[in-house]
């Protein structure tokens, strides 16, 4: 009878197991990004990887730089039987119009970075979002920066403020302003803060565009530089270099913590790059995935907004704080 017993148990749990298998076998997940060839998006795509493998379901990476190609993606997904896809769009303002692609093609849709919004410049609420805590990160960049500008014992109204911005992006826009808001607490001179507009959220256009605020206020001498990401304020770190400025007289704080910070972390002496507010890309590629996979397993819907946080790292900490964040 117990061996009877033991037999039943043994098909039982390899019928199981089999079907979990298969399962997971079946479902396919896509993950969309904006810009394929920046650091945080490939780290966003390694650690989704380890998610699919983990699981094992299959993951397909495509990158869609612009409108067309994502909505291209999408298509591409539902043809290829896909059941769901996480996005960091090219364009937050395609929302409404992803959200139907998504449904006619029978995708679940979440969105990672950057959230979709609607006509009017509303987050749309009802599409799970993973994203930073924008602010906070803006004024943790902020506050670090006042806190280097009291170390180097500077004059705070005879600095300047490279705000290299892309308003259209509220993620961008949001971490901009934190930072601006812990200056002005701290008496900085809201009319020395320049806006740096990119036309693209790549160094070179922030290079740029940090260029012209610098040639047009050659009578300042120390500088500090916020913006979107590590991209965008080492274009202006590039930029107060070929202007003349010496790194001791330059703070330029980031966001974000992948190569693009740690390879300039690692250059022999310190250039104006003075720190990054290090994010999280093993949350937004890893959890993003488990979460969409959950959802097409178990109808588990993720949470509508996760907001992840982040930890100023600079050429000393770096090492350190990536231990802690489980990116080494
Ligand atoms: C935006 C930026 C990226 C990165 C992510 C983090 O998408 O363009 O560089 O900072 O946000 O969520």
């Amino acid at each position: 009878m117990r061996f009877v017993n033991k037999l039943f148990m043994a098909c039982a749990m390899s019928v199981l197991m089999a079907s979990t298998a298969s399962v997971a076998a079946d479902v396919k997940i896509g993950f969309v990004v904006k810009q394929p060839e920046e650091p945080w998006f490939q780290d966003e795509w390694k650690f989704a990887d380890i998610a699919a493998k983990e699981k094992g379901f299959t993951l397909v990476k495509i990158g869609a730089e612009d409108g067309e190609k994502a909505l291209s993606a999408i298509d591409n997904l539902g043809a290829q039987g896909a059941q769901g896809v996480v996005i960091c769009t090219p364009d937050v303002k395609l929302g409404p119009g992803l959200v139907a692609r998504a449904t006619a093609n029978q995708l679940k849709l979440m969105t990672v970075d950057d959230r979709l919004v609607n006509s009017k410049g509303k987050p749309l609420e009802n599409v799970p979002h993973m994203g930073i805590s924008a602010t906070k990160i803006g004024e943790a960049v902020g506050q670090a920066i006042v806190d280097q500008i009291k170390a180097r014992g500077w004059n705070m109204k005879e600095v300047g403020a490279i705000r290299v911005s892309y308003d259209q992006l509220p993620t961008a826009k949001d971490r901009v302003e934190g930072a601006i808001s812990v200056l002005k607490q701290n008496g900085f001179v809201a009319s020395n803060i320049f806006d740096a507009p990119q036309s693209k959220t790549d160094t070179e256009a922030a290079l740029n565009a940090a260029n012209v605020v610098l040639n047009k206020n050659a009578n300042i001498k120390k500088w500090v530089a916020f913006g979107l990401n590590d991209e965008a304020v080492l274009g202006a770190v590039r930029a107060s270099e070929a202007a003349g400025l010496k790194a001791a007289d330059v703070i330029a704080v980031g966001i974000g913590g992948s190569d693009a910070a740690i390879n300039e972390f690692k250059k022999p002496s310190p250039t104006g790059f003075y720190g990054s507010v290090i994010i999280s890309p093993k949350r937004h590629g890893y959890e993003t995935a488990i979460n969409m996979y959950n959802w097409i397993t178990a109808n588990k819907e993720p949470e509508k907004l996760i907001l992840t946080s982040g930890k100023l790292a600079t050429r000393e900490t770096y090492q350190a704080v990536r231990k802690d964040l489980g990116l080494q």
